[in-house]
């Protein structure tokens, strides 16, 4: 377990990515699977309105309807650390920041979880057209009422994320207490001014696509073809750097009688900022590729290795 950011939130290594829920994972499997996380330690769970709009006669909300009907089936709300997003579900127009957008979106998301509070509500992406004042307060409504317990910010820039911090420090509002963006070995751009502000500010991270949507499972090999709806996202990695971060995964992997998966997470997690990488499953059984990181440790002449494959 680690503390997120500034919160006091004390959280799994490895954050259980949502979207899958109701989409590549019916609501069977989707209680499989988050049994099987929590029944190995995890206690992090992240979903988002939009999750998952983007399919064929969907139209959001089906994953945390999905963690709402488990949560009431199981009966374990105190159990997880509820994480969800507001401001990219562009069906009702919930595609912004602004006052009215987050007041609608966080009693949509209460409803459809079915809990009396988020423990932690990203913004899921910037929105330069609203002031910034506007949505902290916004948050602050939430969080004096009680339904949300800490906000934090997902896919913003250093300079973004820095004024946001500013302000609400000068207005005595809520300050977002980590990040979720984009990071995993073949994606190192967080490195260098998001992570220093991260960094600067005594936040976490909590990175998404993890495992590179499935690249950095290692199932994805020259002459290999895979099924999967993440396939062309995935498989453009597949190239002499890849090649070469897969071959040090594989000898990580072994050294430690573990899946490439569990190594590149665990990888992730000793990066400097990350708090839990987050990652999706389909089934139990990917599932438990993954659940290794969530007390994997690698060695600094390891780490050392795969950056420099990553790299090199
Ligand atoms: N804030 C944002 O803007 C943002 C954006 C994207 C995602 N996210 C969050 O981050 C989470 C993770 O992202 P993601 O799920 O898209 O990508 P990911 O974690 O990088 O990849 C997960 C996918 O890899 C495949 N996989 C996982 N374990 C496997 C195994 N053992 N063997 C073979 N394949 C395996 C599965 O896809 P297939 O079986 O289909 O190949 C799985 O859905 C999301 O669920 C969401 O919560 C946030």
């Amino acid at each position: 377990m680690t503390k997120l950011g500034s919160s006091d939130l004390d959280v799994a290594r490895l954050c259980l990515g949502g979207n899958v829920f109701g989409w590549t994972a019916d609501e069977d499997a989707s209680f499989a699977v988050l049994d099987a996380y929590l029944a190995a330690g995890g206690n992090f769970v992240d979903t988002a309105d939009v999750y998952s709009a983007w399919a064929d006669g969907h139209s959001g909300g089906e994953s945390e309807t999905i963690i709402g009907r488990w949560l009431r089936a199981r009966g374990n709300r105190d159990r997880v650390i509820v994480a969800t997003k507001v401001g990219m579900l562009e069906v009702g127009g919930l595609d912004n920041l602004r006052a009215d957008t987050i007041a609608a979106a966080a009693e949509n998301s209460l409803r459809r979880l079915g809990v009396d509070h988020i423990d932690l509500y990203y913004a899921h992406q910037d929105d330069l057209g609203t002031p910034q004042e506007e949505t902290l307060a916004a948050f602050d409504v939430l969080v004096r009422a009680g339904k949300v317990r800490h906000v934090a910010a997902s896919n913003f820039t250093a300079e973004r994320l820095t004024s946001a911090l500013a302000v609400a420090e000068r207005e005595g509002l809520p300050k977002y207490v980590a990040l979720q963006q984009h990071y995993n070995l073949v994606e190192r751009s967080y490195e260098g001014g998001l992570a220093e502000a991260v960094a600067a500010a005594g936040l976490s991270s909590a990175p998404y696509w993890s495992l590179a949507r499935g690249f950095l499972t290692g199932k994805y090999r020259p002459g290999v073809t895979v099924d999967s709806v993440r396939a062309k996202g995935a498989s453009k990695y597949l190239d002499e750097r890849g090649l070469r971060v897969l071959g040090v995964l594989d000898e990580v992997a072994a050294a430690h009688g573990t899946t490439v998966a569990a190594t590149a997470l665990a990888w992730l997690a000793a990066q400097p900022t990350v708090a839990a990488p987050i990652a999706s499953a389909r089934t139990t059984g990917q599932l438990a590729d993954l659940l290794p990181a969530l007390d994997l440790e690698l060695a600094a002449d390891e780490i050392a290795r795969l950056t420099a494959a990553s790299e090199g």
